[in-house]
């Protein structure tokens, strides 16, 4: 009996992972100027009738908003009921009549401005690939979000209808994607400096293009952030003397704040230091001339 019992658990992890595809799937971003906001656009409803909706990319949201004003065609539109196992399994979801209600904070507010929605689910459409390029639109698939109002869309760039959920957490746009079309649940994102850029899931690459140089970081998830450990800071090859505790908690990646945060004493060692040696340099400069 031992023996048939081991040859089913090993034929079922063996079709578990050759079942697990390879493809990888791929949306483009763009950054919108001069707000400086990443969006994609995802293609929402049935595959005879999709709306684009462009939505602001988001590492620490968990479960994809947006305003469901922009989708044109209903028809594959549900809403989530409280009952239903998705609205139990979506962290900290509330209930109004039967409806599935789920409250988050909006990544361009302060962390007390939250917005709230029904939750919903809809297809959507996304893109395959070959060589990094687009090839065929995916056959499309069912993902959950919630409905926005308008208001909530303050600060957000004229195109931008909602937010696109990547945090690390249960529910976000990458880990319903990638299971739905079962493969491997990583992401990649290409951040461009200016206007496109992109956004894949599945097989990790960016796109084939093994020419781009890649050094790596250990990424660190913790209470639904992206982090990374930073040792220590340089300027002009001389490394700042911070309390070794400031860096303990590490640096969270972020994709809606444009430039680098610094806690207080880290910018004040900063800013001393690239005072001092940036007079040496004019010094220096001026005892040349
Ligand atoms: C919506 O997605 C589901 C799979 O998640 C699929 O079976 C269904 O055919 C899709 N519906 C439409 C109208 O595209
Ligand atoms: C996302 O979910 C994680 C884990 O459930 C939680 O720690 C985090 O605070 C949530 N983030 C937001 C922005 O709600």
């Amino acid at each position: 009996m031992g023996g048939v019992t081991h040859l089913i658990v090993f034929l079922s992890m063996f079709s578990a992972i050759t079942l697990m595809s390879e493809a990888q799937y791929l949306l483009a971003v763009t950054k919108d100027e001069p707000s400086r906001q990443y969006y994609t656009t995802v293609y929402i409803g049935s595959a005879a009738m999709t709306s684009p909706v462009n939505l602001l990319i988001d590492l620490g949201t968990n479960l994809t908003w947006l305003n469901c004003r922009k989708i044109k065609s209903l028809s594959t539109l549900g809403l989530v009921t409280c009952k239903s196992s998705t609205c139990k399994s979506i962290p900290g979801n509330g209930c109004d009549r039967n409806t599935c209600l789920y409250r988050q904070p909006r990544p361009l507010g302060k962390n007390t401005v939250v917005t709230t929605g029904r939750v919903v689910q809809d297809n959507a459409t996304i893109f395959t690939t070959e060589g990094g390029q687009p090839v065929h639109i995916a056959p499309s698939r069912r993902f959950t979000f919630s409905c926005a109002v308008d208001k909530y869309l303050q600060g957000m760039a004229p195109p931008i209808a909602g937010v696109l959920a990547l945090s690390p957490g249960e529910f976000p746009f990458w880990r319903q994607m990638t299971s739905a079309f079962n493969v491997i649940p990583k992401f990649s994102l290409c951040l461009p400096s200016s206007r496109y850029g992109y956004f894949f899931m599945g097989t990790p690459s960016l796109g084939g293009k093994k020419t781009v140089p890649m050094t790596s970081t250990t990424l660190k998830i913790d209470s639904g952030k992206y982090l990374i450990s930073v040792r220590s800071i340089y300027v002009d090859g001389v490394p700042l003397t911070l309390d070794p505790s400031l860096l303990e908690g590490g640096a969270q990646l972020s994709t809606v704040v444009p430039f680098t945060v610094l806690q207080t004493d880290i910018y004040n060692a900063l800013a001393q230091s690239f005072t001092l040696r940036a007079t040496v340099i004019l010094w220096c400069l001026s005892g040349v001339s």
